[in-house]
Order: C-alpha cells, then sequence, then structure tokens
C-alpha cells in the first residue's frame, strides 16, 4: 500500500465516476471561486441552476464587480448567507482595483482577499492553477480522518493544520485539482458521514477504519 497506489486509484476512479458538474468544464479560477462560495453552506443539486444563472448574469469578474446591489441579491435568494455575495463584489472590486484584474494563484495570496479562507484558496489553487495543496473542507476531514485513522478534534482550529500536513504529503504533483475534487467527490458518495458504503468504495482498501469496522467513529469532533 503505497502513497502512488492510493493517488492513482483514486485519480482513475475520478476519471470514470467522477460527476460532470457545470464547474467542472474548465479550470477558470472565476468559476471554481463562484462554485466554491456557493456550495460551502449548499448542496451540489441546489447549487448547479443557481451557478448557471449567475454566470449568465455575471460571466466575469468585472460584471460582478460593477452589479446593482438589487441584481446580487436577487441571484443569491434563495441560498442564503448573503454576507457571501456581498463578500464577492468586494473581492471582485479588490481584484480590479488591487490586481489589475488578474488572480493571485497562491493559496497564501488568495486567502487575503475578502471572503476566502484557507478551504476556498486551497480549492482554487489547486483546480485553476494547478498548485499542489489542499482544500479542507468537512468532505476532507471525514475521509482522511477514516483512511488514516487520525483522531485528532477535528472542532479545534489547530487541527486543520495538521490535516493540511497529512494532505501535503499524499497530493500529487500533477493533477492536484483532480485529486481534491475527488476527495470531495468520495466524501459525498462512498464516505459519507452516518450511511457510508465503504464496502464497494473505490478506496476501501485503503481505509483502515473501514478495514478496522470503527469508521463512524470518525472523525472525532467535540462539542464547542
Ligand atoms: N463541494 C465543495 N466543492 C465542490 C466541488 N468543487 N465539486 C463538488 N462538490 C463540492
Amino acid at each position: 500500500v503505497t502513497i502512488k497506489d492510493f493517488q492513482t486509484t483514486l485519480l482513475n476512479w475520478f476519471d470514470q465516476e467522477g460527476r460532470d458538474l457545470p464547474w467542472r468544464h474548465d479550470h477558470d479560477p472565476y468559476h471554481v471561486w463562484v462554485s466554491e462560495i456557493m456550495l460551502q453552506q449548499t448542496q451540489v443539486q441546489t447549487v448547479i441552476p443557481y451557478y448557471q444563472r449567475f454566470m449568465d448574469w455575471f460571466p466575469t469578474v468585472t460584471a460582478l464587480a460593477n452589479a446593482p446591489e438589487e441584481r446580487l441579491l436577487k441571484a443569491w435568494q434563495g441560498l442564503g448567507y448573503y454576507s457571501r455575495v456581498r463578500n464577492m463584489q468586494r473581492c471582485a472590486r479588490q481584484l480590479l482595483a488591487d490586481y489589475d484584474g488578474q488572480w493571485p494563484q497562491t493559496a497564501a495570496e488568495l486567502t487575503q482577499l475578502t471572503g476566502i479562507g484557507p478551504y476556498t484558496a486551497g480549492a482554487i489553487a489547486s483546480i485553476a492553477f494547478n498548485q499542489p495543496v489542499p482544500a479542507v473542507d468537512g468532505n476532507a476531514y471525514r475521509v482522511f480522518s477514516r483512511l488514516l485513522k487520525i483522531d485528532a478534534d477535528i472542532a479545534k482550529p489547530q487541527t486543520r493544520k495538521l490535516f493540511e500536513q497529512v494532505i501535503a504529503r499524499i497530493i500529487p504533483r500533477e493533477r492536484p485539482g483532480d485529486f481534491n475534487q475527488a476527495i470531495m467527490d468520495l466524501g459525498s458518495s462512498y464516505m459519507t458521514a452516518r450511511q457510508p458504503d465503504s464496502a464497494h468504495s473505490p478506496v476501501r482498501r485503503f481505509n483502515q477504519a473501514y478495514l478496522d469496522g470503527d469508521e463512524l467513529q470518525y472523525p472525532v469532533k467535540t462539542k464547542k
């Protein structure tokens, strides 16, 4: 059981069974960013039509920067947490004012932008710019805690660092964005929170918690 073996197994599965989602049709950072912000508190199936309409209405960073507020809020109606879209417009304006409309390509620089935290920065850097950096969200906590039986408490802020370090050693230099998205797909198909189907998972032989019969004990999360 090697890292290479795991990477190949995961990416082959992603090539065969990865979901065809509208924001996966190219690697445009604007597309990646909008989809990741929408997906933060909302399920994939709900996001799809919102994403498509958003791209019709605001096809570029410039269009978003210049959008009238009422149109912006209309585009978000039903998704909730309006601060997300307000921050997106601030970020679009920052990109135009401070970055000449060009996205910075590293996760460290991306986290300087309004509304972009470590997860979103990792997702954009890896998917749009091929940087080998982790994108640690609930899916990544669940998948890697089970694969490796990591029992650090994910309710603790410092646990993110641990997962980032672990994933940094596993993420392939080639195809880091596909790797991160494959983890998301695994976390929402076979390696779900309550009713995982690990017996049929493409990575079952790498899933130590499943092999030991205790995967529901992961991730460890204390109440705050
Ligand atoms: N959840 C968060 N980001 C996602 C992505 N890029 N694809 C599918 N599900 C996701």
